[in-house]
C-alpha cells in the first residue's frame, strides 16, 4: 500500500466510528501529513457532532472530535480519496454498491477480514472502548504499512 494524500473513514451514521477513527488516524500520522476525513453510508444524521460517548473516549484518550460534523459520502469521495476505510464488511458492501464495482481497490476494511469494526450505537460505554482499541489497532496497522 502506498503513502497516500489523503484518506476517507466510513461507517454507517458516521457519528459513532467513524469521527472517532478521524480523531485517531490524524493523531497518529501526523509525521505524514494525511489529509484525513470521515462520511456515513447514510444520511440520517448530517450536520450533527459526533455521539458523546465517541467525543468522550476521544477525549480520555488527548483527542478532540467534537467540532466534527457528519456527512454522508457522495461520488465525488470515490474519485478525491486515495484510500476509504470502511469499520464493518456491510460499509463494504454498501460502497461497492454505490459506485457499481468501478474503483474498488481503495475501499479496505480497517481491520483485516474477518475482523470487523461493529456498530456500537445501540450498545454500551464497554462497547465504545471495544471500538476504540480495534480503531487504534486498525489504524496502527495501516501505518505500519506506510512507514
Ligand atoms: P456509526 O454508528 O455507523 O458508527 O456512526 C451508528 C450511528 C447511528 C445509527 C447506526 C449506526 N443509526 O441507525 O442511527
Amino acid at each position: 500500500m502506498h503513502k497516500p494524500g489523503n484518506v476517507l473513514m466510513v461507517c454507517l451514521g458516521n457519528i459513532c466510528r467513524s469521527p472517532l477513527a478521524q480523531g485517531v488516524f490524524e493523531n497518529m500520522s501526523k509525521k505524514f501529513k494525511i489529509k484525513v476525513d470521515s462520511a456515513g453510508v447514510a444520511n440520517y444524521h448530517t450536520g450533527y457532532p459526533p455521539d458523546k460517548r465517541s467525543i468522550y473516549i476521544a477525549q480520555k484518550k488527548g483527542i478532540d472530535i467534537s467540532m466534527q460534523k457528519a456527512r454522508q459520502i457522495k461520488t465525488k469521495d470515490f474519485y478525491n480519496f486515495d484510500y476509504i476505510f470502511v469499520m464493518d464488511k456491510e460499509n463494504f458492501n454498501d460502497l461497492r454498491e454505490l459506485i457499481s464495482y468501478h474503483k474498488t481497490n481503495s475501499i479496505i476494511q480497517l481491520l483485516n477480514y474477518p475482523f470487523e469494526i461493529e456498530d456500537p450505537y445501540f450498545g454500551d460505554d464497554k462497547s465504545f472502548e471495544i471500538v476504540y482499541d480495534k480503531i487504534y489497532q486498525g489504524c496502527k496497522r495501516v501505518l505500519n504499512n506506510w512507514k
